[in-house]
């Protein structure tokens, strides 16, 4: 019988070794531990020294291969979410990873600001399901200490770098409904990669208005879309970018704001990276259980934003 379900078969994650703290950042910017931890949650982040995006994603990919046991010449697919791939153009750092793992199915990256996760687990669910792909290797990789200005206060707070990725597969029940995939690029210019200076620039504010009410549409009407009430979610993975953005949209939108899983005090906004580097750590401390529904929210630059409803399934 032919398989109608997509589901998370593994999960691994990489952070680099150096960890900045806030009181560190002080001594480069006029800012303070107090004032980043009151308006943002983040108390540390991890610098890639040296590393690219690609080889971060090649070790979030052999953590996946040693926790979970996957034999790599059965990954098919690899798509790389990013806005900081090893090159500007190309070749991608998805055929990056493909090169090191010698996979030979479809290779390529997407580029959807932070919601790039969510797109492009949607993308792999499709091509799994129309026979495209066996498998995929999805995965969130950034390097974003090299397109911060490490002069401006307003956003170098906000980053870090990291990589995690998950191995989709066809599954006999839950794995991922489809998501919802929205656009409002009206607001393409509030936040960029500015392409002479190659530095993040941000409309905070109206980023920030975005996000509170980008959180709630994708909440409600994903549970709409499912037939659910709030109450039969077990975990929300946002997109972590902002402790405050949680805490707004929680109140509202009348989300309790425990159903949130956050990270943001240690790894800080990992962009593309965020949602799964917090998928891999729920899996790793045992709150991802068979059966379990996670709904998972991205917004970001595009301005891009959309959701899926997860239910844990791991074959
Ligand atoms: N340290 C100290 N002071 C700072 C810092 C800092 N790191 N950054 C900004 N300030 C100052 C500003 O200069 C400003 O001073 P001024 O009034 O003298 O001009 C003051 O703080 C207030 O600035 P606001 O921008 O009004 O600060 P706000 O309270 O709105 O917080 C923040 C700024 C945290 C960036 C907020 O706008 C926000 O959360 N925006 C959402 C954007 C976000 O999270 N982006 C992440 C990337 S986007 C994404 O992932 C989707």
């Amino acid at each position: 019988m032919k398989m109608r379900n997509v589901a998370i078969t593994a999960v691994g994650s990489y952070l680099p070794p150096r960890i900045m703290t806030n009181d560190e950042l002080a001594g480069i910017v006029d800012t303070s531990d107090e004032w980043i931890v009151s308006h943002t949650g983040i108390g540390t982040r991890h610098i890639a020294e040296g590393e690219t995006t690609s080889e971060m994603a090649i070790k979030a990919t052999e953590n996946l291969i040693k926790r979970f046991k996957i034999d790599p010449e059965r990954i098919d697919g690899v798509i790389v979410a990013t806005a900081t791939g090893d090159y500007p153009g190309f070749p991608s750092t998805a055929n990056l990873v493909s090169r090191h793992f010698k996979t030979k199915g479809g290779a390529f990256d997407l580029a959807a600001g932070c919601t790039g996760f969510i797109y492009a687990l949607d993308v792999a669910r499709s091509m799994i399901l129309s026979g495209t792909l066996k498998n995929a290797l999805v995965i969130g990789s950034e390097a974003l200490s090299t397109v911060i200005d490490w002069e401006d206060r307003n956003t170098c707070v906000l980053f870090g770098d990291g990589a995690a990725a998950v191995l989709l597969e066809q599954a006999a029940a839950g794995g991922l409904a489809p998501a919802l995939l929205r656009s409002e690029a009206m607001l393409a210019e509030s936040l960029t990669i500015d392409p002479v200076s190659r530095h993040i620039t941000m409309d905070g504010k109206a980023v920030y208005q975005f996000a509170v009410r980008a959180i709630g549409e994708i909440v409600t009407d994903v549970l709409k879309a499912g037939n659910l009430s709030i109450s039969e979610i077990d975990w929300i993975v946002p997109h972590q970018a902002n402790r405050r953005i949680i805490s707004a949209t929680s109140r509202r939108y009348e989300i309790p704001e425990e159903l949130f899983y956050l990270n943001i005090e240690r790894v800080a906004n990992t962009s593309a990276a965020s949602i799964p580097l917090a998928l891999s750590e729920m899996e790793a401390s045992g709150l991802l259980k068979e059966g379990r529904k996670i709904l998972l929210v991205g917004f970001g630059a595009g301005l891009t934003y959309g959701g899926s409803l997860l239910t844990w399934q791991r074959s």
